[in-house]
């Protein structure tokens, strides 16, 4: 193994391309500690349709004094001031880990599957690409990471530097982050695969979303976790969170859809709830998000339909079914739920297998 100083001498150039999904949690990440350590265990599932690509390369450069990053960096093919100015400042705070990043010039590339104004966020597809090509040119000048798990790993606790739900999104289907008794294994620092038995019926889960409002969201996620220190609710919601973690995964492996649709709408509603209740508050569904809940609500009602919703930090609906009710479902989608949607809107998306790396065609 060489050494991260060994390298900085003989540093090749070299390219690196990655694909990786988003996720969307249904027990929810919202309160963190100093260095991005969460107040409390989340549960995701990985996205399938929703991600990001991106190709980082290097070439030796001779560094500065005052160790900046030598970055160019494009978004679908255009300069991005605001997207480089966040990479520039995660790679800079990476340099006690990477000094060699001070000796790089780095080309940095990335485009998204989803629509650019579609409300996705996409800092968790993003970060973990971005962490992902990181630990791709750690393996390739140190000679480190040679072990799939090890490399995934570490892709994953840099991926939480950047973005904390962005290192759920290493892994494919159901990824826990955040240390739970119960969970061995769990881990403040990284995400890690469920490795709990699902139950048939979300093994292929589906997720529509919605789009209520394709504007970016009036709070970043900072400020929000920001919102809950010295929240009136905070202890509280860090002990449900922890007991939802139990009995939510107890019923995904049973296959409870009740149970389910009961604890996953519960927190999608305690998120909003909490950033209703902090100071100052924040309002971020819209009365169409609450049309929306209503008709799927009474559609589960009505029809028995195996169908429940969540909600990420914003006012689009990301409606959860099993497969099997696909169509049906789609149809109820198409006639009552598309035209409560920002220009009939909507993305079909389902739970994925996890980043995979990309062949580089020059
Ligand atoms: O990873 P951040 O800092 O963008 O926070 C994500 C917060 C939520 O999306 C609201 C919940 C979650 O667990 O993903």
């Amino acid at each position: 193994m060489r050494t991260f100083e060994g390298v900085l001498s003989k540093i090749p150039a070299a390219t690196f391309a990655w694909r990786s999904p988003s996720n969307i949690a249904l027990i929810k990440y919202w309160g963190k500690r100093e260095g991005q350590v969460p107040q409390n265990p989340s549960l995701s599932m990985t996205l399938q349709n929703a991600y990001t690509e991106m190709i980082l390369s290097y070439e030796k450069c001779s560094g500065t004094a005052q160790e900046k990053i030598s970055l160019e960096f494009l978004f679908e093919g255009k300069q991005n001031p605001q997207f480089a100015k966040r990479i520039g400042a995660f790679l800079l705070s990476l340099l006690p880990t990477y000094p060699f990043l001070a000796n790089v010039h780095l080309n940095i590339s990335s485009r998204n599957s989803f629509p650019h104004s579609a409300g996705i966020a996409s800092s968790a597809s993003s970060m973990s690409a971005l962490a992902l090509c990181l630990c791709s040119m750690e393996r390739h000048l140190c000679g480190t990471l040679t072990n799939e798990e090890d490399f995934f790993r570490k892709a994953s606790a840099l991926a939480r530097l950047a973005s904390g739900s962005a290192c759920r999104s290493l892994y494919g289907g159901w990824v826990l982050w955040g240390a739970h008794d119960d969970f061995p294994g769990s881990s403040q620092e990284v995400g890690i695969a469920l490795k709990t038995p699902i139950h048939e019926r979300f093994q292929q889960w589906q997720n529509a979303i919605l789009v209520v409002q394709a504007s970016p969201k009036e709070v970043s996620s900072s400020q929000g976790h920001g919102m809950m220190v010295n929240h009136p609710f905070a202890e509280p919601r860090y002990q449900l969170a922890n007991e939802r973690m139990k009995t939510l995964v107890k019923a995904l492996e049973t296959g409870d859809v009740e149970l389910v649709a009961q604890i996953v709408e519960g927190e999608a509603m305690m998120l909003h709830a909490l950033m209703m209740s902090s100071q100052p508050y924040f309002l971020l569904i819209r009365p169409q998000t609450l049309l929306l809940l209503e008709k799927i609500r009474q559609f589960r009602h009505s029809q028995g339909m195996p169908v429940t919703f969540t909600l990420d930090a914003g006012p689009n609906v990301h409606l959860l079914y099993p497969l099997q009710v696909k169509e049906k479902v789609e149809e109820f989608i198409v006639r009552e739920l598309i035209p409560l949607c920002e220009n009939g809107l909507w993305i079909k998306d389902e739970i994925g297998h996890g980043p995979r790396p990309l062949k580089i065609i020059f």
